[in-house]
């Protein structure tokens, strides 16, 4: 059978392989291999090696020269805030000075002053901004990214933000994932009556259902926002409506919220800076990814999660960047990969299956994501550096030079290839 594409002259391919979720040591457990080639039909993987492909070389194949090049899968940002309004550089001195990130919400800053940003913004404001943002985003080799919703805290608004992403999947070629985050804090409505809030979310999970808006729920499980019961009660209605399931937890007190995703199968449990021992071990025991945002840390001058410890003792890791305009204002996945190798003490091929094969899996989506494989999706980067180690060690910079989403190739020498 012939190929669409051919991608020739690989130095070297480097893949995850293992059954997902990839768990503990299997993280580092990778594919290589010298002098490749990767063949391309209808979008799809129909061949890779180092063996000779001459035979799916037909009359309209295009041979593209990889320059001795790495080729990886392309990466995946599972946990960002991509659609919101206004930025929050004005309240960048507080933080620099050290002034809790909590602190700054319940005086009606943080998220809050985000939500006002968002409830003006026009649906085509949102949208430019996080088209811009998933530009950015296509830069640094990322083909799939989760979107949360969140910075409405009322139904018109959290459905304008999943609308904007909704078109933005439709538009972009970055595919979305929606999630619905109406909880993500208590709006100020509700200040002193928060449990009417949480009846809301609950009712209006069903019309975000309806109306086929997201497909996952996520909810901030924190001291003075959402508390475990709250959490429970929300996400254990979601489930039961078919939504896959998600939570902030162990981002600054730790609360038992790890303990509740593991109980109820959450797919991802995301931050774990203050996780504990024993819920570590639940971790490990059970199915649910733990999604490391190390971007967070950094920004905010917080502890690392401990995901080398995690990693040693059997949990499966996935890592994002948690983009939003508060505690992470930035969009580079790579550069917090490499914050990752450098802060966690993770290795390299660890975070290639962080961002790549375990992202995809706690998506859902890892039967067409995720690794180089016969019969995935072509989702591919090149990258200008001479192996995998020199991608994180030669920090600050983006190696990514091509990425082909689908088969079809979006970044051709770092310049974004538009149009059809
Ligand atoms: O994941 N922790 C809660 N939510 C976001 C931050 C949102 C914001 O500050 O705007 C997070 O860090
Ligand atoms: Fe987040």
């Amino acid at each position: 059978m012939s190929a669409d594409l051919i991608i020739h002259h690989i130095k070297t391919i480097y893949t995850p392989y293992k059954e997902v979720p990839v768990k503990g040591m299997d993280m580092r457990e990778i594919k290589t291999i010298d002098d490749g080639y990767v063949a391309i039909k209808d979008g799809l993987i129909l061949s890779y090696g180092n063996d000779s492909y001459d035979q799916y070389i037909g009359p309209n194949t295009e041979l593209i020269d990889a320059k001795h090049k790495i080729l990886l899968p392309s990466f995946i940002d599972s946990h960002t805030h991509l659609v919101h309004g206004g930025s929050r550089e004005d309240e960048y001195g507080k933080i620099i000075q050290g002034i809790p990130y909590l602190d700054i919400l319940n005086a009606g800053g943080g998220i809050h002053n985000t939500v006002n940003h968002t409830i003006q913004a026009s649906f085509e404001e949102l949208y430019d901004k996080a088209y811009k943002s998933l530009d950015l985003m296509l830069k640094t080799g990322v083909s799939v990214v989760e979107a949360k919703s969140g910075y409405g805290l009322e139904l018109e608004t959290e459905v304008k933000q999943l609308e904007v992403a909704k078109k933005l999947n439709d538009q972009h070629p970055i595919d979305l994932h929606s999630t619905y985050m109406g909880a993500h804090a208590i709006p100020k409505r509700y200040q002193l009556d928060k449990d009417k809030y949480v009846d809301e979310v609950m009712t209006d999970l069903n019309i975000i259902k309806n109306r086929n808006l997201a497909s996952a729920v996520d909810i901030f499980c924190e001291d003075h926002v959402f508390s475990v019961n709250d959490s429970k009660k929300i996400l254990s209605a979601a489930s039961k409506l078919g939504f896959s399931i998600k939570m902030h937890a162990d981002e600054i007190k730790s609360l038992g919220g790890t303990s509740l995703a593991v109980e109820l199968g959450c797919s991802s449990v995301d931050h774990l800076m203050v996780i504990t021992d024993l819920d570590i071990k639940k971790l490990a025991s059970s199915n649910t990814v733990g999604n490391l945002l190390p971007g967070t840390s950094f920004y905010l001058n917080k502890a690392f999660a401990p995901g080398r410890k995690m990693i040693d003792q059997g949990v499966a890791i996935s890592i994002s960047t948690d983009y939003n305009p508060g505690s992470c204002p930035t969009e580079n996945l790579l550069l917090v990969m490499q914050i990752a190798a450098n802060k966690m003490k993770l290795l390299p091929e660890e975070i290639l299956t962080a961002v790549t094969l375990n992202a995809a899996y706690h998506l859902g989506i890892s039967d067409t994501n995720g690794s180089i494989e016969i019969g995935k999706l072509a989702n591919v980067i090149l990258l200008d550096a001479p192996n995998l180690n020199y991608v994180f060690y030669h920090y600050g910079i983006n190696h990514v030079t091509d990425l082909w989403i689908k088969g079809k190739q979006v970044l051709r020498n770092q310049e974004i290839v538009r149009g059809k």
